[in-house]
């Protein structure tokens, strides 16, 4: 499955939704998350993210590891997004800020 990283937080530009073509994003209040149960990995979202916050499982960073495991918990309890909504007012000013973990909400 695709992974989404942690250069999303803050950012959500979700561009990322509209390309997937089995709608498997879920919403947090400022992160999405891929339900790697429903990925098909066709690997569309990837280019999309202006944010380059999405990986190919087996191409996430040794440091970011722990956010394979954080899609899988999160798209379970958040909720499905399909369409393209605003970015988060400060997103460009958080885009490649190290570090964004202790600001997810969840
Ligand atoms: Fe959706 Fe394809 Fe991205 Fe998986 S790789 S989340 S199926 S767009
Ligand atoms: Fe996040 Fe990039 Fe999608 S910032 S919402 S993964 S387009």
């Amino acid at each position: 499955a695709f992974v989404v990283g942690e250069n999303c937080i803050k950012c959500k530009y979700t561009d990322c939704v509209e390309v997937c073509p089995v709608d498997c994003f879920y919403e947090g209040p400022n992160f999405l998350v891929i339900h790697p149960d429903e990925c098909i990995d066709c690997a569309l979202c990837e280019p999309e993210c202006p944010a380059n916050a999405i990986f190919s499982e087996d191409e996430v960073p040794e440091d970011q590891q722990e956010f394979i495991e954080l899609n899988a918990v999160l798209a379970d309890v958040w909720d499905n997004i399909t369409e393209k909504k605003d970015s988060l007012p400060d997103a460009d000013e958080w885009d490649g800020v190290k570090g964004k973990l202790e600001h997810l909400e969840r």
